[in-house]
This record gives C-alpha cells, structure tokens and sequence, in this order.
C-alpha cells in the first residue's frame, strides 16, 4: 500500500513528562483513519508531532515518502490542514471571514482577488450565505462556523487533511451534516484523513482504518470494520462495550 504518512517511534513530552510511546502508525493513500482514545491519551499531541507544532519528540515522521525535518518545508503546509474542535479559537472575531480565509493563500503568493475567487467556490461548496466572506466570526452559528473551518483548511488544495474533534461541539443534527460533507468532499478530491475523535459511533461511520491509543501507548490499528466486528485487545473491547448498544445493530 502506498502511504501518506508513516510514523516510527514516536516518543513524545511536555517538559519532563512523557505523552507519547513508541507511537508506529501509518495512513495509506486517500484513506481515512480513525484515532480513537479517551481525553488525555495523546490523540492531539500525535497531531502536534505530525504537523511539527511540538518541537519536544523524537522519531520520524514520513510524508508522502519524505524523511520530515524539525522544520517543515512551506510546501508541507500547504499540502497538510487542520480543522479543531472549536472553530471560535480558531476563527480571529476581528477579522471579516473573507480576509481570514485568504491570508493563507496571500502569504503564499496568491493576489487577494485570486484568492477570494477560490473562497467563494468552497463558500458555495460548504452550503454558507453567499454573503459570508464580507462578514463576521460571530454572526454565524456553531455548524457554519466549523464548515468555514473546513472551508480554510481546503483553501490550499491539500492532500491531507488532520480533523481533530471536528463535530464534537456541535449537536447531534448538525454533527451529521458535517460528517456527511467530509465524506463528500474527500471523494471529490480525493483526500487523505487523519479523524480523531472519542466517539466511537462517529469513527464508524467515517473511517476506513482505526488506531487505539491508551495513555499515549498504541494498543491496535486495523481496519475499521475488523475493529467493530471483533478488536483485537482487552482495551479495544472495552471502549466498545461502552458505546450504547443501539448504534450497532
Ligand atoms: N500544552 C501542554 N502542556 C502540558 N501538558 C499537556 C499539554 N497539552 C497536553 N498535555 C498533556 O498531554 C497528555 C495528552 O494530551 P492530548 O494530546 O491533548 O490528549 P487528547 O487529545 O487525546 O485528549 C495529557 O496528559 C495532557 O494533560
Ligand atoms: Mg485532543
């Protein structure tokens, strides 16, 4: 299998306090994998040491079959996205949509009017007003805001995508049409998508591979419906004896 991210060894801290151990894990091309673990166990940490935020690791991270540095290449930023859990901190208030989802286009050399044709595409693609790129964070409700995250991340065509708790703000209807969209959206171009979450129904419904992490200790990956059918760990049958019985039958 062809892969677009490949993990060895990964060991990672804060201060003197380790978080991360011997973490191996690899994400095959156009794949979506799923990283599942309960709050603390490291699923965002990983996400920090992929996207060379912490600086505090060791091991090697591969991209798309490159060896990556301390520092990575702009290139890497454009190709590698991230969407949070709560768009508000991610979203300046101060700033209208339009201007924060060009300035990561402008900084790469795109003009602005170029930049704000692109915008208003994915604008139209994500369902918002059309009149979203000449307002404000704050006048839009929780699911449009995190679909203007979405929205951001695209902005540089990227090949990969990291969404960390992306529906875990928002409530259970508007949760589904954002899964959807993602799903819709990674067909269309074809994207590679590191998918954390706790919630193990979500994980289902989306990912086609799935890796446990306990305490910042990778207890299995796998398959995503090998892993529902029957996982291979103590952990993993216990994380799913917890998930309410009806979304499995
Ligand atoms: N900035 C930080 N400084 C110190 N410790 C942190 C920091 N961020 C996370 N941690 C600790 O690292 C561990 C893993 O956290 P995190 O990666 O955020 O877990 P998850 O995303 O799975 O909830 C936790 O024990 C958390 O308290
Ligand atoms: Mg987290």
């Amino acid at each position: 299998m062809d892969h677009m991210l490949e993990l060895r060894d990964i060991c990672a801290y804060y201060g003197d306090k380790q978080v991360l151990f011997d973490v191996d894990l690899v994400i095959g091309k156009h794949r979506t994998l799923g990283l599942v673990g309960e709050s603390g166990s490291g699923r965002s940490t990983l996400a920090r040491v992929v996207t060379g935020l912490l600086k505090k690791s060791t091991g090697t991270v591969v991209f798309d079959g490159e060896v990556q540095g301390a520092k990575r290449s702009a290139e890497f930023y454009r190709r590698v996205q991230m969407v949070f859990q709560n768009p508000d901190a991610s979203l300046n208030p101060k700033h209208r949509i339009g201007t924060i989802l060009t300035d990561g286009m402008v900084i790469q050399g795109v003009s602005r009017a170029d930049a704000m044709v692109r915008c208003r595409e994915l604008i139209t693609r994500m369902d918002l007003p059309e009149d979203t790129l000449e307002r404000y964070p704050r006048s839009f409700s929780g699911g449009q805001k995190q679909r203007i995250a979405l929205a951001r991340a695209l902005c540089t065509d990227p090949d990969f995508v990291i969404l960390d708790e992306p529906t875990s703000a928002l409530d259970v209807s508007v949760q589904r049409r954002m899964l959807d969209l993602i799903k819709e959206i990674r067909e269309e171009r074809g994207l590679t998508i590191l998918f954390i979450s706790h919630d193990l129904g979500v994980i289902r419904d989306i990912c086609d591979d799935i890796a446990v992490l306990r305490h910042g200790v990778l207890q299995e990956t796998g398959e995503s419906a090998a892993f529902f059918a029957s996982p291979k760990t103590d952990y993993g049958r216990e994380l799913l004896k917890a998930v309410p019985r009806i979304e499995y039958e």
